[in-house]
């Protein structure tokens, strides 16, 4: 016998057609669509064309009609400024509609870009849902990226607004957003400059306005009009949300409006297991996927309650917080990355914080954004009882890949696996040559085009670079970029990136884009950025510098200058903390850095030295120069 996610999977998979038709009635439309999957332009495959929706209406005057309109819709937990602050659907669909009008004021039209650079403030969500409400594209840049990688993106967004705010806060330091937007705007192209920038001023900073080019949240919300919703075609771009690629040059991935709503709205109950009227929360950043999907749009399409959160696990002001945030709230499904459960696990190991809340309402805990790894699992297991569950997605998917959903049947968890392939997802590992390998085997992890609704169509204005990045190498499957293997069982394991992207603290980054950085310096011949295993945030990056010949300037100097330069030109995010100086860095006798081998020697794991290794010597002065910044403990 069948279970229902068998069932589901099955169907997902044979009749894509039927399974996601009969998702797309839960939602509301203007214009039905003429096609459910769209093949005629392989391999751009669209979701929903000729049909008309809007995804703001979806999210918020949907539930008003259906008579949600005194729930709260949005609670705004701030423990950094000592702020919680309810909006019921009706206020938020209000101030939105609002918002929507100052941007339709300053001459936003459908299709046009609007540039979202804020912090945890609901004005940031807020922005989001105003921009929806009318056609525009936002692209949320999250805050701890630096003035250059803001740059970056306004040249390729071109945005007509950019919409901040004077600050933002991290734990106890108050950081300046506004002088990082005017240094961004200043070095980005002067065609792809904003016309206006709207700012909310936040009391603990007041921004300096530029003249004629910034207008106040506050004064512009007071004299708008509100704005009703315009209908968009499905396959229109909501948003584009730029993620690392292997280059300096993020990458712009796109996300339609029919095929986001219709899927984000199906995993709230099949993934997730929650109905409208629960509380849900992700606690993650605006700035990230999992904010776009799980802090905004997927609890509202659903009817939840969604909890904005600005702070952090730990130091805001205890280890308690997300317990107290739980119990206060009334939260019923957490999903955040395990590095904050392993930084809550550091300062309260035993749990003790927990039991000062009633957690009765807490039904499930979901995590994802880097490998789980056993003890955080077992820990959280332990402490909270209820399900933790493991689930394996990307900025690029928009929603989950793997997962144990809840909402259609519960397998057992194997550590180590995010469990089966949620439906939709029509999932291999293969060998470079595209055949598919035995049960157990290591290799690709590929999905069968066509995706489902919701991951992204193509790259903001580069369907060139979307072909070459994700579909050139396995033709006829999307690249994941990530190693694993599916067990007998059907269990997926997902072992390790197959490029050079790191997860820092659950933040995707690019060591390359930090190598672009470091090779900058005019002290530095070569260099490479790896990342390390930590306790803490799973990986961070750690930099070799083979210097110059001639340099005598001091090591420690020239480390501090680099460590300031990725800071400066990535962002403090980047947590480039640790480089150290080599003579020279080990290599092929082609000429390539052996990175996967001296990543083995920081971690401590076994290696063998490769045959085409140039000289093995270098893997020795490689193993003293860890030592002496604390990695690679001393092997025998
Ligand atoms: N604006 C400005 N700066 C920011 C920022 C933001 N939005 N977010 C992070 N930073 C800064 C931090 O202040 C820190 O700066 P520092 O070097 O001056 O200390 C740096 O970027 C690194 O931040 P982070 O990696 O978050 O480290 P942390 O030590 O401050 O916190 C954790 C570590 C684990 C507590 C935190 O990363 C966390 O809560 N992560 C889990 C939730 C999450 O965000 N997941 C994302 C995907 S689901
Ligand atoms: P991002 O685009 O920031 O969501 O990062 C996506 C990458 O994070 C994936 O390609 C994986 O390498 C990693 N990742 C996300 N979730 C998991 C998970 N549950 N297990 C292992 N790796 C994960």
């Amino acid at each position: 016998m069948s279970n229902p996610y068998e069932i589901a999977f099955k169907r997902s998979i044979e009749d894509p057609d039927g399974f996601w038709a009969e998702a797309a009635q839960n939602c509301h439309w203007y214009k039905k669509w003429d096609k459910v999957l769209d093949d005629s332009n392989k391999p751009f495959y669209r979701w929903f064309t000729g049909g008309e929706i809007n995804t703001c209406y979806n999210a918020l005057d949907f539930h008003i009609e259906q008579g949600r309109g005194e729930q709260a819709a949005l609670i705004y937990d701030s423990p950094v400024t000592d702020t919680i602050q309810t909006f019921t659907y009706t206020e938020l669909r209000d101030l939105v509609a609002r918002f929507a009008g100052v941007l339709k004021g300053l001459g936003v039209e459908k299709g046009d870009r609007v540039l979202i650079y804020m912090p945890m403030i609901p004005q940031a969500v807020i922005a989001m849902l105003a921009c929806a409400r009318i056609g525009a594209v936002h692209s949320v840049v999250f805050g701890g990226f630096a003035a250059n990688e803001l740059a970056t993106r306004i040249n390729d967004a071109k945005p007509r607004v950019i919409a901040s705010a004077s600050c933002g806060i991290e734990v106890k330091k108050v950081i300046a957003y506004k002088p990082l937007l005017d240094e961004a705007i200043e070095m980005s192209d002067a065609g792809a400059r904003p016309e206006k920038c709207v700012i909310f001023q936040r009391p603990m900073t007041e921004a300096t306005m530029v003249e004629g080019r910034d207008v106040d949240w506050e004064a512009a919300m007071a004299e708008a009009q509100p704005a009703d919703c315009v209908p968009v075609k499905a396959t229109d771009p909501l948003y584009i949300l730029y993620t690392s690629g292997t280059t300096g040059q993020p990458k712009g991935v796109v996300r339609d409006n029919g095929g986001h709503v219709v899927a984000l709205k199906w995993t709230m109950k099949a993934i997730y297991n929650v109905d409208p009227g629960d509380v849900y929360w992700a606690a993650s950043d605006v700035g990230w996927v999992v904010g776009h999907s799980y802090i905004v749009y997927g609890p509202l399409f659903q009817g939840c309650t969604t909890i904005l959160f600005e702070g952090k696990p730990v130091g805001t002001p205890d280890a308690g917080v997300f317990w107290r945030v739980i119990s206060q709230h009334k939260v019923n499904c957490l999903f955040t990355a395990p590095t904050a459960f392993r930084a809550i696990k550091r300062e309260d190991p035993n749990g003790d914080l927990i039991k000062d809340y009633d957690l009765s309402c807490f039904r499930a805990l979901f995590l994802a954004g880097e490998r789980l790894d056993p003890d955080t699992l077992k820990w959280a297991q332990s402490k909270l009882g209820v399900p933790v569950i493991d689930h394996w997605w990307q900025t690029e998917t928009g929603w989950a890949i793997c997962a144990n959903c809840l909402g259609l049947h519960q397998f057992p968890i194997k550590e180590g696996s995010p469990t089966k392939p949620v439906p939709g997802w029509n999932l291999f590992v293969v060998d470079p040559d595209s055949n598919p390998v035995k049960a157990g085997e290591i290799g690709a992890l590929v999905v069968k085009l066509p995706l489902p609704p919701g991951s992204l169509p193509t790259l903001w204005n580069n369907d060139e670079r979307f072909v070459e990045s994700y579909l050139r190498e396995f033709p006829g499957y999307y690249k994941t970029a990530d190693a694993g293997f599916i067990d007998e069982d059907g269990y997926v394991f997902v072992m390790a990136r197959t490029d050079d992207i790191i997860n820092v603290a659950g933040h995707r980054l690019s060591t390359g884009a930090m190598e672009e950085v470091l090779a900058d310096h005019p002290d530095v011949a070569e260099c490479a950025v790896l990342g390390v295993e930590d306790k803490l945030k799973g990986q961070v990056p750690v930099g070799f510098l083979v210097l110059n010949a001639g340099v005598t300037r001091s090591h420690d100097e020239i480390i501090a200058e680099v460590i300031q330069m990725v800071r400066s030109r990535i962002g403090p995010v980047a947590s480039f903390k640790t480089a150290t100086v080599v003579k020279r860095l080990p290599k092929t006798r082609s000429g390539k850095i052996l990175r996967g081998t001296i990543q083995k020697i920081a971690d401590n794991k076994e290696y063998k030295v490769p045959a085409t290794i140039d000289d093995p010597a270098t893997l020795g002065e490689m193993q003293e120069a860890l030592e002496k910044i604390g990695y690679a403990k001393a092997r025998k």
